[in-house]
């Protein structure tokens, strides 16, 4: 499974043995460096970035570090390691040997589904293209960085499937992926949240905690996928997407941090007296995260939903590690709770299990974004400060599903048109917020120098020391 770097577009597919192939993704190549020459990271065409490169899909050591200047990195089409005789896990066709091709009768299925997947990773690079301009560290200019191309090299993965599988209408999508762009208003990307605009590194490190989450997610339905190359590309692309998880838990984790010590420092509690200290109030913080859960949790879909359930059935897209539950795999009998609006109280109700697996995906999403946000709690705690952030509730500010349109308080309380306008300002981001972090901004080039309102990691990348050059200047 080694990757060939030899080629033009490194692989470990083979790809020099399909003539058609190759030429077509050589083709489709030039076009994705203009996209990224456009539309990739500010001004940073010249940097020498301290960048991790895969040499190898095994799950050890498959990392190469070095100084890459941005688009020279090499992005390729990696896929882990194929399963001996596996298996459709579940649905209708579950038992059967896990497709090589793409059935016919879910072509159409399943082209939908690489298209959603493949349009935010071009998206999230659009989204943070100017951040480098105001990197608070070296340190986090490299982990932006790195998060950019690889959410460049996810798009690879996807434009690989749609060229491989799916003749020219998926060379037609490979191209219009391309030309989207993240909050066009005549050509926008797919969904909600990736129109949304990422102007500061506090809503960096949420996008990369709550929005990338949501990335592992999808990948990991996707990655019991009964189309195997979907699974194994998948597969790979969780392996980079850990990194992404960990720059926004540890980016807000310092945030926060600096922010206790400076409160700590100076006595200081009152949100706007902490603010004249040059750090982010803790009230802010909590406004950001309900902001970002909030949009982030729209993106599973509908609570119910037909398509979920047909994906499932037809051995697409499965559950959260589907091979660990102890079920039938088919659900044909079986339901789930969803939360009902009855009268002005959200209720529990009971409904197929088939199709309410947004629902069911959405709602192991939370879980996993609590236990981290428990962990910034920690570090609130251990500075003394009687100061919790927290969840709001699923249906607090929803878009999609049943809840659009209902006002619901971050707590879950459904609150009338007015009281949800007498209290947005506290709940969600306001104007001064965004320009009181925005004040925040400055890019600091020195090694081993932060910016006032962030704490160090407390290691540095691949063991360098903190103070490295993770950037060069040319
Ligand atoms: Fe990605
Ligand atoms: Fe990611």
């Amino acid at each position: 499974m080694s990757i060939d770097y030899s080629q033009k577009i490194p692989n470990n597919v083979d790809l020099s043995s399909d003539k058609t192939l190759q030429r077509a993704l050589e083709h489709w190549q030039p076009n994705y460096l203009q996209w990224w020459a456009e539309m990739g990271p500010t001004g940073s065409t010249n940097f020498d970035v301290y960048l991790r490169t895969a040499v190898s899909v095994e799950p050890d050591g498959w990392a190469h570090f070095g100084y890459v200047k941005m688009p020279e990195y090499r992005w390729g089409i990696f896929l882990a390691p194929a399963e001996k005789e596996r298996k459709v896990n579940f649905g209708e066709h579950k038992g059967e040997p896990a497709w090589q091709e793409v059935p016919g009768e879910h072509r159409a299925n399943l082209r939908r589904i690489i298209v959603a997947q493949g349009d935010t990773e071009p998206a999230s690079v659009e989204q943070q293209r100017h951040l480098g301009l105001t990197a608070p560290s070296l340190y986090d200019m490299r982990n932006l960085f790195q998060v950019n191309v690889e959410e460049g090299r996810h798009l690879w993965a996807m434009v690989y499937l749609l060229h491989r599988y799916f003749g020219r209408d998926g060379r037609e999508e490979a191209e219009a992926m391309l030309e989207r762009r993240s909050g066009d208003a005549d050509n926008p990307r797919i969904l909600g949240a990736f129109n949304e605009k990422t102007p500061d590194w506090l809503s960096f490190y949420m996008f990369t905690y709550f929005t990338d989450r949501d990335g592992k997610f999808q990948l990991c339905a996707l990655a019991e996928s009964g189309f195997d190359p979907l699974s194994r590309t998948t597969r790979f692309m969780l392996t980079e997407e850990a990194h992404h998880m960990f720059v926004g838990e540890s980016g807000v984790s310092r945030v926060i941090q600096r922010t206790c010590e400076v409160m700590r420092e100076h006595k200081a509690d009152d949100p706007a007296k902490v603010r004249t200290l040059g750090v982010i109030d803790l009230p802010t913080i909590q406004r950001y995260l309900n902001f970002h859960f909030s949009v982030t949790i729209d993106l599973f879909g509908a609570d119910q939903s037909s398509n979920a359930a047909n994906f499932y059935s037809a051995g697409l897209k499965g559950r959260f590690e589907e091979t660990k539950q102890n079920d039938d795999h088919q659900l044909k009998n079986d339901s789930y709770k969803i939360l009902e609006l009855q009268g002005d109280r959200l209720v529990e109700k009971e409904v197929p299990a088939l199709t309410s697996l947004n629902e069911r995906l959405r709602d192991d999403y939370i879980r996993d974004s609590i236990a981290g946000i428990e962990r910034w709690n920690r570090v609130i705690d251990k500075h003394g400060i009687p100061f919790r952030l927290k969840a709001p509730h699923k249906a607090f500010n929803r878009k999609i599903g049943t809840f659009a349109g209902v006002k619901v308080s971050p707590d879950g309380r459904v609150v009338s048109e007015a009281e949800w306008n007498a209290n947005v300002r506290n709940w969600l981001p306001n104007d001064e917020d965004r320009a009181f972090v925005a004040s925040l901004m400055g890019r600091v080039v020195e090694p081993g120098k932060f910016a006032h309102w962030i704490a160090p990691p407390a290691v540095g990348i691949n063991r360098q020391p903190v103070n490295f050059e993770y950037v060069r200047f040319n």
